[in-house]
């Protein structure tokens, strides 16, 4: 019998316990996280769980309101008592902060408020002690207007930095080349008296855009990821890559209906968004990085269809080995049919690739405020999602503070702001400052991040019960769930590397599959509804099951009965 013909009956099982509060089973100790014996592997990223982390806001070891890279040396033991085998950290270079890092004005160097390239160097040691590798966000499309390839390129139209931009004439006197819109709101041209002609940025105009048909272009940036690998850096998140490429042509924007955050007609992102272009130069790109052995390529891949992300890893497999997969962001409820019609999708047309489901990141409001159905306990849905995520085949990128089970904080005043986006298009455009709140490490004035000072964004109001110091001392919390679910992925191969298959349900809001590894199977249920559901798994696990991790659940030999968003993640016996 195969697992696919399995049927999942949904029984009302009155025989079990009435209802049990939940709890993790075999709950691990904070010290106990086992080591990952795929480190050493040419693929570590594989068996690895990268940790978003978002400089400004994770430790201010200085006391200046911002975090910085001291304070994250100080937390590198909680990092690895998480069970984090690599750290993304968003952009720490040169950065007037207009988009708070992704404004780069030196790619070889470390912004003051952060700290040192010394401090960096500790770091990467530092982390290599505790089996954590360093990846670093690379600005890949733009860099900021204070760069001085910019300063350069804006001088006048014979500098030799020139063509290391777009610039354009406009079509007509006080007319921008074309009609696209930056992402940021507006055209996004900007005309530049000095020299009388417009510049490209796909963002905000701070940000110019590089060009990359240019080969010096391509060359420097090479360059400065081989300088990176060499101080010890083990990859990239390549940022915006999917709009490194622009039409030559610049045909305008086909206009669609409607108008954006910012009040302009919205458009399909025809001629500004993946040309196939940026294939070509990531293969190259891919080439510079397997110079170094073991380094890893992850993008930000926005892509409409498994089948655009898969020409993301290459037709040799040769291009990106972690493009992410952004579309369960957009599902935005507990809808288990689509979040299997979407993990499927990826399944069967990933190319052979290694998945990289994107739920949660500094872009992007908190994933319990997005998935909890109103009046649904916030906590128990963190629970659910992480067992959906950290059960998943692929590599899981968890975003700084979900483990806490951390909520959006969002700003209640425009005045209050600091995301230019917020300030441009509030109130239907917030930013991004909710999901950016500084990290709660205990209850101590402002949550731990630093010793008082005024923090660049508030401490969230829940800092005193949500944080490291009372999570970790709960056996129920989050925390250990998060803790106990990425110990199972370090010691059950099935979980790490085992193959999907989603299993039938009766009830639409079972989501239920398996992972198969060495011949051992191990099922997971999630319950995404507010209702109780018993499910028979007699026919899979005529043994028995042994229970790796619940929440929410009561077993009865194989029949499971999940509470209101419980979650089981089990062995068959
Ligand atoms: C990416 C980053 C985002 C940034 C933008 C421009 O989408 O994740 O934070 O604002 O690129 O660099």
């Amino acid at each position: 019998m195969t697992l696919r013909n399995i049927a999942l009956c949904g029984l009302l099982l009155a025989t079990l316990v009435a209802s049990l509060p939940t709890f993790v089973a075999a709950q691990s100790s904070a010290a106990a996280m086992p080591p990952n014996r795929h480190a050493a592997d040419a693929d570590w990223w594989k068996h690895a769980v990268v940790y978003e982390l978002y400089p400004r806001s994770f430790a201010d070891s200085n006391n200046d309101g911002t975090g910085d890279l001291n304070g994250i040396i100080q937390h590198l033991d909680y990092l690895q008592q998480l069970g984090v085998d690599a750290i993304w950290l968003t952009p720490m270079f040169p950065s007037p902060q207009v988009d708070f890092g992704y404004d780069v004005s030196d790619y070889r160097a470390v912004d003051p408020q952060y700290g040192t390239l010394k401090d960096f160097d500790r770091l990467v040691s530092e982390a290599r002690k505790r089996g954590i590798k360093i990846i670093l966000d690379f600005v890949v499309n733009h860099t900021s207007d204070q760069h001085k390839w910019f300063k350069e390129s804006r001088s006048s139209r014979t500098n030799r930095y020139r063509d290391f931009y777009i610039w354009r004439d406009g079509r007509a006197p006080n007319e921008p080349p074309n009609n696209w819109r930056s992402l940021f709101g507006g055209s996004s041209w900007k005309l530049d008296t000095t020299t009388g002609q417009y510049y490209y940025h796909f963002f905000y105009p701070e940000q110019p855009d590089l060009n990359w048909r240019n080969p010096k272009v391509e060359r420097e940036m090479f360059n400065t990821m081989r300088w990176w690998f060499k101080r010890g850096v083990y990859g990239f998140r390549l940022d915006a890559v999917d709009v490194l490429y622009e039409d030559p042509n610049l045909r305008d924007n086909p206009v669609l209906e409607g108008t954006d955050a910012y009040g302009s007609p919205k458009q399909e992102r025809k001629y500004d968004h993946s040309i196939p272009e940026v294939h070509a130069a990531l293969q190259r790109m891919r080439r510079v990085v397997d110079e170094y052995p073991g380094r890893v390529l992850i993008g930000e891949t926005w892509t409409s269809t498994p089948q655009e992300l898969a020409e993301y890893y290459g037709p040799h497999n040769d291009e990106l080995q972690l493009p992410m997969y952004f579309n369960f962001t957009t599902i935005n409820k507990l809808d288990a049919v689509r979040f299997r019609q979407r993990i499927e999708a990826v399944e069967t047309n990933s190319a052979g690739g290694w998945p990289v489901f994107v739920l949660s990141n500094h872009d992007i409001i908190r994933q319990v405020d997005r998935y909890t159905p109103p009046g649904a306990d916030k906590d128990q849905v963190a629970r659910l999602l992480a067992a959906l995520y950290l059960t998943l085949r692929g590599t899981p990128i968890l975003y700084m503070g979900e483990e806490l089970g951390m909520h959006n904080n969002d700003p209640v005043r425009r005045e209050d702001v600091k995301d230019v986006i917020g300030r441009l298009g509030w109130p239907k455009e917030k930013g991004r400052d909710g999901e950016r709140t500084p990290m709660q490490w205990d209850a101590t004035v402002n949550a731990g991040f630093n010793q008082g000072a005024a923090t660049w964004l508030p401490v969230g109001s829940d800092y005193k019960t949500r944080n490291v110091a009372v999570e970790s001392a709960d056996p129920v919390s989050v925390l250990n769930w998060y803790r106990r679910l990425i110990e199972l992925r370090r010691t059950v191969p099935a979980l790490s590397e085992g193959d999907y298959n989603t299993l039938p349900v009766s009830d639409e809001h079972l989501l239920a599959f398996s992972r198969t590894s060495q011949g051992k199977t191990v099922v997971v249920l999630l319950n995404m509804s507010g209702d109780e559901q018993t499910v028979s798994l007699a026919d899979l696990a005529p043994r028995g099951l042994r229970a790796l991790a619940t929440t929410a659940v009561t077993m009865s030999g194989a029949q499971v009965k999940l509470s209101a968003y419980g979650a089981l993640v089990a062995e068959v016996e």
